[in-house]
């Protein structure tokens, strides 16, 4: 079976970090977002299919390094065909029922329960929820008995037809890429799932979390959780407090880290406090307290730092 991911976006509230590293190879503790997201899938999933127009470079370049038990095909957009084309485009790759996720959030959804719901209710599409207390940023159903009655896009204040929203996971029959026209710019959210509602769309609410990463504190958060269970590293330079993460070929000296710190690799770090804070790899600082920060690759941090995402081309404080 085939999972596509949406991996289009440029990143915008991510700059300027995400003028030299496109958005889905950003490190989510450690790990580059769509690499996670293909190493969580399933095991019935054995091939992942990247739907991409920006940095297409850097996605060949990183695929073609690192080794990967699923199959892995980057099919690239000439220009942006909007989140409905972009899925349409790659209909040559799809054999059957298929996966869909939006590159750029993180949850708790369990896909293997999900593909169980979708066959036994013969859907022809399935969308996973989250409840919210705002949903006017999102993707609105409205969900009875388990099917979707009406989906709205982005709705105006007061419009809003429940608190329950597209959470970016779905699963498709072909005969919904089949209704996107090819080589055009379509919104699934806005010019398909609402024509299907009524007829064949089904819910998944779940429980647990839903992050969308693109803003600096929800990037800072979706690291957070990945390293919330597992997260309680060990190194002979640092005294650890609390969920972090460090690099195996990191060098720490007199640090203290965490809670919520996750340490790259090639990092060197003297007499440093580090918190609530990513630092992505080849950073060096000595003497600095560091927190609620983003910061690199490649720098080095020469004072204290708060709510500061600073990169190679320049830092913004948010
Ligand atoms: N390949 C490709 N081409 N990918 C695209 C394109 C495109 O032209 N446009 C968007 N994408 C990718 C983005 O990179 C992202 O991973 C995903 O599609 C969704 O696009 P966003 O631009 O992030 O949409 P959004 O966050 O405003 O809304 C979407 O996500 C919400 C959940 O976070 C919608 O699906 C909403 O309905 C949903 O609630
Ligand atoms: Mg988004």
């Amino acid at each position: 079976m085939e999972a596509i991911i949406l991996v289009g976006g440029l990143g915008t509230r991510l700059r300027p970090l995400t003028h030299t590293i496109p958005k889905p190879l950003l490190p989510l503790a450690n790990i580059p977002m769509v690499e996670r997201m293909i190493r969580n899938l399933p095991e019935v999933f054995d091939t992942a299919i990247l739907a991409i127009n920006y940095g297409l470079d850097e996605m060949k370049a990183y695929f073609k390094e690192i080794n990967i038990e699923k199959k892995v095909i980057i099919v690239p957009e000439e220009k942006p065909l909007g989140t409905g084309g972009a899925m349409r485009n790659c209909i040559d790759y799809v054999t059957g029922t298929t996966a869909v996720f939006n590159g750029d959030v993180v949850t708790s959804v369990n896909l293997k329960i999900m593909l169980e719901q979708h066959n036994k209710t013969k859907a022809k599409g399935t969308l996973a929820l989250w409840e919210v207390y705002d949903p006017r940023r999102f993707g609105v159903v409205e969900l009875k008995n388990g099917k979707i009655l009406q989906f709205q896009e982005k709705p105006e204040k007061g419009t809003e037809l429940s608190n329950l929203i597209n959470a970016g996971t779905y699963l498709l029959e072909p005969e919904i890429l089949e209704m996107i026209p090819p080589n055009q710019k379509i919104s699934i959210e806005r010019d398909i799932y609402p024509k299907v509602a009524g007829n064949g769309l089904y819910g998944f609410p779940f429980k647990g979390y839903f992050i969308d990463s693109g803003t600096p504190e929800s990037y800072l958060e979706a690291n957070f959780k990945c390293i919330e269970k597992d997260g309680t590293a060990t190194h002979k330079g640092a005294s650890i407090r609390g969920p972090s993460l460090i690099h195996k070929n990191a060098e720490l000296q007199d640090c203290i880290i965490g809670p919520n710190a996750i340490i790259g690799s090639d990092v060197k770090m003297e007499k440093c406090v580090v918190r609530k804070s990513v630092i992505l790899s080849h950073v060096n600082s000595y003497g600095s307290v560091i927190e609620d920060c983003i910061a690199g690759p490649n720098i080095s941090i020469e004072r204290d730092m708060k709510r500061t995402l600073i990169s190679p081309e320049g830092e913004i404080t948010f």
